[in-house]
């Protein structure tokens, strides 16, 4: 059977034990899983490209079919500029199914051949978003054993300062999930 690479894509604002987790599940099972980070989301991110790429390569070295890229424009182009056969989504709840379905059957429609795979985090993870973490350290929260120790040391040295600088919206949006 031929070698199936797997795209893993996503925000990773930050980098959470939840996208870690999905991360190993997805390199148990696909030959290859180059998790890719969008460069020009349509809200401002926390952290910049460069911080959230030197996270998650420190973070996956150890898978070593694990590579981190970025990407831009539709994700089904960049797909297919790798050769990709599969997508690799979390659904942590059913409050992602909806957003996540719309988006494998949109994909699956601009690709034929490009397969959206599914796979769920473990279960103490199914309540963690990126937008939370954001939400609890704005607070002065703890997040320990929701992100890994080097995210969290990150958030210390960044969040105070940028919350502080400019007080946080409510970004939650209808239709969009809960990162
Ligand atoms: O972790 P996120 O932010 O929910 O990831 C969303 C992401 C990056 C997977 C999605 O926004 C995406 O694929 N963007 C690329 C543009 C695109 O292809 N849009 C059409 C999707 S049907």
């Amino acid at each position: 059977m031929k070698p199936v690479l797997a795209i893993y894509p996503g925000s990773f604002d930050p980098l959470t034990n939840g996208h870690l987790d999905l991360i190993e599940r997805g390199s148990k099972i696909f030959d290859q899983l180059i998790v890719a980070i969008l460069r020009h989301p349509e809200k401002a991110p926390l952290f910049t490209l460069d911080e959230r790429r030197e996270m998650l390569e420190s973070m996956t070295g150890r898978f070593k079919n694990v590579s981190v890229e970025t990407f831009d424009g539709l994700l089904v182009a960049y797909a297919r500029s790798k050769g990709a056969g599969a997508v690799l989504r979390g659904i942590r709840a059913i409050s992602d199914y909806e957003y996540e379905l719309q988006m494998a059957l949109m994909n699956r429609k601009l690709d034929r051949r490009l397969e959206t795979v599914f796979m769920m985090p473990a279960e103490k993870y199914s309540y963690l978003s990126s937008r939370l973490v954001k939400e609890i350290f704005r607070h002065g929260g703890s997040v320990r054993g929701l992100v890994p120790k080097k995210v969290e040391e990150r958030l210390h040295s960044k969040v105070g300062r940028a919350y502080r600088a400019k007080p946080a919206k409510a970004t939650a949006k209808r239709g969009k999930r809960n990162q």
